[in-house]
C-alpha cells in the first residue's frame, strides 16, 4: 500500500481510509520520507513523517534537539512571516518561554473559570438563534460560533468584527481549501495570505493603542499593559499572538466540537451514556472527543545538529520531521481498540493537546471547558440534535476540519429568554 499524506484528496475522503493509511504506516513504515507538494502540484524536498505515540513524545520533549524556530507548518516560509504568523509556536526558548509568561496570564484557572461560565451564555444565545428552525448547519451557526465568541470577548474586541475575523481564520488555516481562497495560483494564495494575516494584526494594534490609554478588564490590557513593573508585550508581538490565538484557539475547538457531533451521531449507545449521567462522564467524554477529532493533524520540528538520533534513525541539521498527532492517538500500542469512539475508556493517554513539552497548548483547560459547556447546553435545549448527511471536510492536512455538517433536532419554541444555567 502506497500512502501519500501529502495528496490532500485523501483529507476529503471518509476517515476510514485516513485510519487505514496510518494503521498501515505504524505497522510497516513507522517514520516514512514524505515528499512535500507545491501549489502547482510539483513535487520537492520533504519531511520523516512520525507515525507512533512514542515518537511523537520524544520529539515533543527534546527541544534542544528539535527546534520549533523554522516554523511548526510542513513548507518553508521566510523567517519574518514564520514568526509573524507563528509567534510563540515558532520560537525556541529563551523568547518563547518569556512570551508564553507574558501570555499565560490570560489562562490562569480563574480566567478559564470566568470564561466557562460566559461560554455557556454563549452557547445559549447561539441555541436560541438556531432552536425554532429544527435544523442548520452545524459548524457555521455553532461550533465555529463557539470558540470565536469566546476569544473575542476575551480580547475584548467589539462583536462586530466576529465575521471579519471568521473569514479571515478560515483562510489562514484553510488556505489550501478553494472554498477559502478561490484563486488557486501561487499569486492569488499570496495575496489572499499577505492580505489576512496583517488585517488581523492591524485589529488589535489599534486596540492595543488605545488599551494603552484606557485600560480595561480584558485579555488585550493584561497583555500590554498589565504588568506595570514587569514585562509586557510590545504591540508588534501582541498582533502575532493574535493570529496565533485566533487559529489555534478557533480553528481547534471548533473541530472538537464538530467531530463531537458526528461521533456522538455515529454511535449512538455512547450518546446514551453520556446524556443519561453528563456529569458523570463529562470529564472522560470531552478527552474521548478530543483524541478521536485530532483537531490539530500535525506539527513539525525541524533538526538542530547532524547525529540527532529517534530510536535507530539518525538525522541530519535541518531535516524536518513532522508530528502526526492524529495517528498516535491511534497507536494501539498506547490506544486500546482505538478506532472506537467509547467515553468510558480506563485510560486515554492521548496527545491531541500537544506531548508533554515547551510548546504543550496553552488553551487545553479553556478548551475542555468550551467543548464540554458546549455539549451540556445543546443536550439540554435541543436533546435529539444529531448530524444527518455526510461531512464536508477541509481539503487540508494541517486542521482536521469540517466545513459543513447539517444536523436536525425536534424544533423548541422561545418562550421570551431561555432559562438561566448553572454555569460550566
Ligand atoms: C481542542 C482544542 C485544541 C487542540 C486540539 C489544540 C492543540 C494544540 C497543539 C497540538 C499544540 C502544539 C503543541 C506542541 O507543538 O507541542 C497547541 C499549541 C497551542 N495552543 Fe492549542 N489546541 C486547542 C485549543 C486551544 C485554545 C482554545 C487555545 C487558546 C485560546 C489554544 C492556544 C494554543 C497556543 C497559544 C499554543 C502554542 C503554545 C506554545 O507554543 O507555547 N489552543 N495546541
Amino acid at each position: 500500500m502506497v500512502v501519500d499524506l501529502e495528496d490532500l484528496s485523501l483529507w476529503t475522503g471518509p476517515r476510514a481510509a485516513v485510519d487505514e493509511a496510518f494503521a498501515h504506516l505504524r505497522a510497516h513504515e513507522p517514520r516514512p520520507f514524505m515528499q512535500e507538494m507545491s501549489t502547482d502540484g510539483s513535487r520537492f524536498g520533504g519531511y520523516w513523517a512520525l507515525t507512533k505515540h512514542a515518537d511523537v513524545v520524544d520529539v515533543s520533549r527534546r527541544a534542544a534537539d528539535f527546534s520549533n524556530a523554522k516554523g511548526c507548518n510542513v513548507m518553508d516560509m521566510p523567517p519574518d512571516l514564520t514568526e509573524y504568523f507563528g509567534s510563540i509556536i515558532a520560537m525556541d526558548d529563551p523568547r518563547h518561554a518569556r512570551i508564553r509568561s507574558i501570555v499565560a496570564r490570560g489562562f490562569t484557572p480563574r480566567s478559564v473559570g470566568e470564561v466557562g461560565e460566559q461560554a455557556a451564555i454563549l452557547a445559549n444565545e447561539l441555541i436560541d438563534d438556531i432552536a425554532e428552525r429544527g435544523s442548520c448547519d452545524f459548524v457555521t451557526e455553532f461550533s465555529a460560533l463557539l470558540p470565536l465568541r469566546i476569544i473575542i470577548d476575551m480580547m475584548g474586541i467589539p462583536r462586530s468584527e466576529e465575521r471579519f475575523i471568521f473569514e479571515a481564520t478560515n483562510r489562514l488555516l484553510g488556505s489550501t481549501d478553494p472554498e477559502y481562497i478561490p484563486d488557486r495560483s501561487r499569486k492569488g494564495l499570496r495575496t489572499a495570505l499577505a492580505q489576512t494575516g496583517p488585517a488581523l494584526g492591524n485589529l488589535v494594534k489599534e486596540l492595543a493603542e488605545d488599551r494603552i490609554a484606557n485600560p480595561r478588564q480584558d485579555l488585550i490590557t493584561k497583555l500590554i499593559a498589565g504588568d506595570a513593573n514587569g514585562d509586557n508585550l510590545s504591540p508588534q508581538e501582541l498582533a502575532s499572538f493574535f493570529i496565533l490565538l485566533v487559529g489555534a484557539g478557533n480553528e481547534t475547538t471548533r473541530n472538537a466540537i464538530s467531530h463531537g457531533l458526528l461521533a456522538l451521531t455515529n454511535n449512538p449507545g455512547q450518546r446514551r451514556l453520556w446524556q443519561n449521567d453528563f456529569d458523570k462522564y463529562a470529564f472522560a467524554a470531552v478527552e474521548e472527543i478530543v483524541r478521536f477529532a485530532s483537531p490539530v493533524l500535525h506539527m513539525r520540528r525541524t533538526v538542530t545538529a547532524d547525529g540527532v538520533r529517534l530510536g535507530d534513525q539518525i538525522f541530519d541539521e535541518g531535516d524536518k520531521v513532522v508530528m502526526w498527532y492524529y495517528s498516535a492517538n491511534r497507536d494501539e500500542a498506547v490506544i486500546e481498540s482505538p478506532h472506537a469512539f467509547d467515553i468510558s475508556r480506563a485510560s486515554n493517554d492521548h496527545i491531541a493537546f500537544g506531548a508533554p513539552g515547551p510548546h504543550f497548548c496553552l488553551g487545553a483547560h479553556l478548551a475542555r471547558r468550551e467543548i464540554s459547556v458546549a455539549f451540556r447546553e445543546l443536550f439540554r435545549r435541543l436533546p435529539d440534535i444529531h448530524a444527518v448527511g455526510e461531512p464536508e471536510f477541509l481539503r487540508a492536512n494541517f486542521i482536521n476540519g469540517i466545513k459543513h455538517l447539517q444536523c436536525e433536532f425536534t424544533p423548541t419554541r422561545l418562550a421570551g429568554k431561555h432559562p438561566s444555567t448553572t454555569g460550566a
